[in-house]
């Protein structure tokens, strides 16, 4: 790979993130020669760490990579530490003086990429600072990476948005949502627009419902604090979730190109039914997590995690039903479901073709469903942590008489090709350094997303109500299937038996 020439520098270098993802996933592009003699990485955040404590830390994240002692030495070589307050104009004076005698150092051609990886607040300080203080009057690109949450509401991603359209242009600004790096997000495209047989079925007339599952086992962790003041609405469907439905239910673009998957990503999300109050008391369930137990450890609920009221109200999880207004989507209900505690950890889509009009083999009390039709074909599709996708299909079971048997065929990756998977980050990091928007997302998607959760949450927030209670260890409350049942429906999503016995999970 062409060897990347560029400055990072890093707002909330001591941060989780940074220490978690970012450091490693550096460290894998610098293996590949993406990063290699002309790069410099400058971590900025409140603590006076020296270098030498950066370089420990460095060293550290990357230590199940397994560097060898002169991969470690030379990559955290790169590494610069600068104590910084966000809100002080003259730590950006002095910024600026370490930027450019890096830039002649490591001959970086002026190459600037800032990653503003700390509490949202300080987002549209930071920009305005760069630009007041003319650390991006370069020759080379300047572009800046978001971590989310990209606002709290549509009002706040508004004016979060202008503050940092004073500075950046929209094709400098990347908007991080880290499931755009995954790699079956990225395969969607593939299994949508490279095989006939599902395109062209892709649609009303064959498709009864899809159902957007990412399940997780975790509960709030360290991250209370944030957490209590968003909830899952907020932390996954806002996002994740509608950026998975937007390339689920968009047309296919004329080229696959960042600016063609964009436009049609938007006309997606703005065909998406913004719903009125009554509709979402209809359609969308949310829950808080109770004590309970998952594969024999307890665990506390919710209000006794840290960092969270003990009345709190937030939610932990939502199972809702979107509609999708448009000729080829209406009428097929899009659900989806998140939550912490549940079961085990999976994202998953499932889409349920609808069945053969008329049943041959109604007398064949094997294969009916309850109500004496077939099982559906389903195409599910595995994002972690597995990858991989499967179809149900009927067929006839060996032997005499005639008796149509469930069959899937199933691809999944292997652990060993999913140890190799670049971590979704690497891959973000990669894009950004070379000047491709596709995987983030644009304002247009974010004002779109905002526009319909908004209408949510302020509907709950209208409520007397709590979130609906589920054990730890479930799936959520009961009304998450009734929400299906009233429509015929009935949830796929099963927990991963067989692969857990097998301890590949
Ligand atoms: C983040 C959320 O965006 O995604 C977290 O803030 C959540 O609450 C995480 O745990 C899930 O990501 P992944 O990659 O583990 O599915």
């Amino acid at each position: 790979m062409n060897e990347k020439k560029v400055l990072l520098t890093i707002f909330g270098a001591t941060g989780d993130l940074a220490q978690r993802k970012l450091y490693p996933s550096l460290f894998r592009l610098y293996r590949k020669g993406v990063l290699a003699d002309h790069f410099a990485v400058i971590g900025t955040a409140r603590r006076p760490w020296s270098d030498e404590k950066y370089h420990q830390v460095i060293t550290e994240t990357i230590k199940d990579l397994e560097p060898t002692a002169a991969e470690e030495k030379e990559f955290s070589s790169h590494f610069y530490y600068q104590s910084h307050d966000v809100t002080d104009t003259s730590h950006y004076d002095t910024l600026k003086e370490l930027s450019n005698k890096l830039d002649k150092k490591y001959q970086l051609e002026e190459n600037r990429l800032f990653y503003l990886a700390m509490s949202p607040n300080f987002f549209g300080t930071i920009v305005s600072h760069l630009k007041s203080q003319k650390m991006l009057e370069v020759d080379g690109f300047h572009r800046v990476i978001i971590e989310k949450p990209f606002g709290s509401d549509y009002a706040s991603a508004y004016k979060l948005n202008e503050e940092i359209n004073q500075v950046f242009e929209e094709d400098d600004i990347y908007r991080i949502d880290h499931y755009l790096g995954k790699e079956m997000i990225q395969n969607l495209s593939a299994i949508r627009f490279a095989n006939n047989i599902f395109e062209s079925i892709w649609n009303n007339r064959y498709i009864d419902n899809v159902q957007i599952n990412i399940a997780e086992d975790l509960g709030v962790e360290e991250r209370g604090g944030y957490y209590d003041k968003s909830g899952a609405l907020k932390d996954m469907v806002q996002n994740h979730i509608l950026q998975i439905l937007s390339l689920l239910a968009m047309e296919p673009p004329v080229a696959f190109s960042e600016k063609e998957i964009r436009a049609e990503k938007i006309k997606a999300l703005e065909a998406v039914r913004i719903y009125s109050e009554n509709e979402v008391r209809e359609n969308f369930v949310r829950g808080q997590y109770t004590a309970g137990n998952i594969e024999d450890k307890n665990f506390e609920g919710y209000h006794s995690e840290a960092n969270v009221a003990s009345d709190s109200t937030t939610e932990t999880f939502v199972a809702g039903k979107l509609l999708v207004d448009n000729f080829r989507w209406s009428g097929v209900p899009f659900y989806i479901r998140t939550g912490k505690r549940l079961t085990e950890k999976g994202s998953r889509i499932n889409i349920i073709f609808k069945q053969v009009p008329f049943n041959l083999f109604k007398n064949d009390i094997n294969a009916a469903c309850d109500n004496g039709s077939l099982p559906p074909n389903i195409l599910t599709i595995y994002i972690q942590p597995t990858e991989g996708f499967s179809l149900s299909l009927n067929g006839k079971e060996i032997g005499q008489g005639f008796t149509t048997v469930p069959i899937k065929l199933e691809q999944r990756n292997s652990s060993e090709i999913i140890e190799n998977t670049p971590e979704a980050y690497e891959k973000l990091l990669l894009d950004a350094l070379n000047g491709d928007g596709t995987n983030f997302t644009h304002w247009d998607e974010v004002a779109q997303s905002w526009r319909i959760v908004d209408v949510i949450r302020n509907t709950w927030d209208k409520e007397d109500a709590s979130p609906l209670p589920y054990s730890a260890g479930t799936m959520g409350p009961k009304e998450a299937f009734e929400l299906l049942e009233k429509s015929g429906s009935t949830w796929i999503w099963q927990p991963d038996d067989w692969y857990k016995d097998r301890g590949l999970l």
